[in-house]
């Protein structure tokens, strides 16, 4: 893996952080080995160091700023409108954190995220983000390989998938006294995917700690996936070896399927999926659209997974 040493003016188009960043880069004595130490997060799971990892990030990747994705989001806990979740989003105590894991794997039970943090590699990397909705942002995360973060717990070799939830308390999420999904929200990946290397855990975006709206304190990153995969304000995680139902199969499996796969030849029974507008600027609503990319343009990492398989009947 080849980390890229230099950060670049247009890295991060919000202002503020970009001048933060400038701050403390000149206070910096790492700049220049690819590490970058960073001020900004400062989570009781302390993050002081992070890569850069930017070989996922394509040509045409303008970053979407902080402003649209911290504002335009979908998370049901607290609202359906993509603009509440933002003003409602203090409910969330993303600390202290347990997730609880269990199933076909060696190491189970209850861990405190601060615990299992310090074990992984932190790397910052650039990911296209394609929602079922059609629209796009590309987003700056701040976290580490799924793969890594699962094989602490050993997976026995019968685990085929990996199911994972969302924490489910209506004091913490408002929206969940409405029964607008079945709680608590669940998703799941195959195993192979799972241990692919895009698949990505994030605790932060744009050098910061994760905002909660954004599915603090640790969410799923599948960047190949739609949206909705990203599972947020993850409790659970269970080893098993039946293809489990994620939250948009059950409310409507004639829409949504388990795999989830970017595809813009599979329309969504109600829309097309060949192009996409990217958020972004304040006028992004009148933003032209762009054609969207099979595995949202990441063939060459997950084509493989896929072999074989009907994508139109397995989507
Ligand atoms: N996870 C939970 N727990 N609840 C949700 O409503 N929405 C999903 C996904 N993860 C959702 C969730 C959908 S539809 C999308 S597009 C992304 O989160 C949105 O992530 P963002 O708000 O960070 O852009």
């Amino acid at each position: 893996m080849k980390f890229k040493n230099t950060i670049k003016e247009n890295d991060v188009t919000d202002e503020k952080l970009y001048k933060s960043r400038r701050d403390f880069l000149k206070s910096s004595a790492s700049f220049g080995t690819g590490l970058m130490l960073s001020s900004t997060l400062t989570n009781s799971f302390e993050i002081d160091k992070y890569e850069k990892v930017d070989k996922f990030r394509g040509s045409d990747d303008e970053l979407t700023s902080f402003k649209s994705a911290s504002t335009y989001n979908n998370f049901y806990e607290f609202a359906t409108s993509k603009d509440a979740p933002a003003s409602l989003a203090d409910s969330l105590k993303p600390e202290p954190w347990n997730i609880e894991v269990s199933g076909l794997a060696n190491k189970t039970g209850v861990f405190n995220l601060e615990d299992l943090i310090p074990k992984q590699k932190i790397e910052e990397r650039i990911y296209r983000f394609r929602c079922v909705e059609a629209w796009s942002m590309v987003i700056p995360w701040l976290g580490f390989k799924l793969a890594d973060f699962l094989k602490q717990f050993e997976p026995q070799n019968n685990a085929k998938y990996v199911y994972f939830e969302t924490l489910y308390d209506p004091e913490q999420f408002p929206g969940q006294h409405r029964r607008v999904i079945p709680w608590p929200y669940r998703e799941g990946l195959r195993m192979d995917e799972a241990m692919n290397e895009l698949a990505f855990i994030a605790i932060g975006m744009y050098g910061k700690k994760l905002p909660n709206q954004n599915g603090a304190p640790l969410r799923l990153v599948v960047p190949w996936k739609y949206g909705f995969k990203n599972i947020k304000s993850i409790v659970k995680i269970k080893f098993i070896d039946t293809e489990p139902l994620n939250s948009w199969q059950q409310i409507a499996a004639n829409e949504y399927g388990f795999y989830a796969n970017v595809n813009p030849e599979v329309s969504h029974p109600r829309w097309s999926q060949a192009t996409e507008r990217r958020i972004g600027g304040e006028f992004s609503l009148f933003n032209p659209r762009i054609d969207t990319k099979i595995f949202n343009g990441y063939g060459d990492y997950v084509a493989d997974l896929y072999k074989g398989m009907n994508l139109t009947k397995n989507y």
